[in-house]
């Protein structure tokens, strides 16, 4: 059977018992990772913990979802200090299972994100939705949450992730929470470990384009400001390599069309040195 920590949470057990307004009791809320806790992280469990009684963390470094060229081996491990933070969030359990206990060496059978997943993001990086809903089904299924939490950061994933429980009648609700930056604006994310000073600075292009392009409110405009910033920093050193800025719907990531009113995604992704970056930014456009 996969391992389990249970019971990390210390000092947040006793908060966890409160009765809270609106949460019923019994609940639990998943927050999937990959490991490597940041900000953005500790943001979803807090958002989790007013969503349900008990709050779960699961760590798996997913190989199913790294294409071969990718950085899984490299990808941070950080279980000691990760186990702390839990610890510090008051999570009830904390689900880190080797790699060997979760797929079976004769496994067949997948989730197949369709053909959602071979845009955009999934242009770039063939099979990783299909690994990324493989290992959440599995996930919800090992630990079977009333509701599971998930960044907005990764707008894709999200969505997916919504059209995956919305097609398969998955029992689950799914949270989305809010993107978390750095006070310059770089969004957190366990690859910025890998970024040189000068790396960061070059990525600081992504978030700088996306608000940018948020500035205007017709499709067009949006795109052209947006792209303006990425090509600018295609001449920086380190240059910025970026791999698509979309202008999306939020829910398919089909292009919106010129004339689009209403909610859209502007979504970046870029290459800076060994390291490759994500960002959006939800706007209305009018
Ligand atoms: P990971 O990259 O570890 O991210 C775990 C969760 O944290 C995801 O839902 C992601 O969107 C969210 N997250 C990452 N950076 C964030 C930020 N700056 N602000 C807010 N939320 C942020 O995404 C994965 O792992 C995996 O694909 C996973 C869903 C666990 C499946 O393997």
């Amino acid at each position: 059977a996969a391992r389990a920590a249970l019971g990390v949470g210390g000092g947040g057990h006793a908060a966890e018992a409160e009765p809270r307004p609106g949460v019923a009791p019994g609940t639990l809320a998943l927050v999937p990772t990959m490991g490597a806790l940041h900000e953005g992280h500790r943001s979803l469990i807090r958002l989790a913990r007013e969503h349900a009684e008990h709050v779960a963390v699961s760590i798996f470094v997913n190989p199913l979802q790294f294409g071969p060229t990718e950085d899984f081996s490299r990808y941070p491990r950080t279980l000691e200090t990760d186990l702390e933070v839990c610890a510090a969030e008051g999570v009830a359990l904390v689900f880190a299972p080797p790699a060997a206990e979760m797929y079976l060496p004769d496994r067949q059978v997948g989730v197949s994100a369709g053909t959602m997943g071979t845009i955009v993001e999934g242009a770039f990086r063939p099979g990783h939705f299909d690994g990324v809903l493989t290992v959440v089904l599995k996930l919800l299924n090992l630990v079977r949450p009333d509701t599971a939490v998930f960044g907005r950061k990764d707008a894709q994933q999200l969505a997916m992730i919504r059209r995956m429980v919305a097609d398969l009648d998955v029992p689950v609700e799914i949270v989305g929470g809010a993107t978390v930056r750095e006070p310059d604006g770089l969004a957190l994310s366990s690859r910025n470990r890998y970024l040189t000073p000068a790396d960061r600075a070059t990525a600081l292009a992504l978030s700088a384009a996306l608000n940018a392009g948020a500035r205007h409110e017709r499709a067009p405009d949006v795109r052209r400001a947006a792209q303006a910033v990425l090509d600018a920093a295609t001449r920086a050193d380190p240059p910025l390599l970026p791999d698509y800025l979309t202008l999306a719907d939020p829910a398919t990531f089909a292009p919106v069309a010129d004339d689009h009113r209403g909610e859209a995604v502007l979504a970046v992704a870029a290459r800076v040195g060994a390291t490759r970056l994500i960002d959006n930014v939800v706007l209305t456009l009018a």
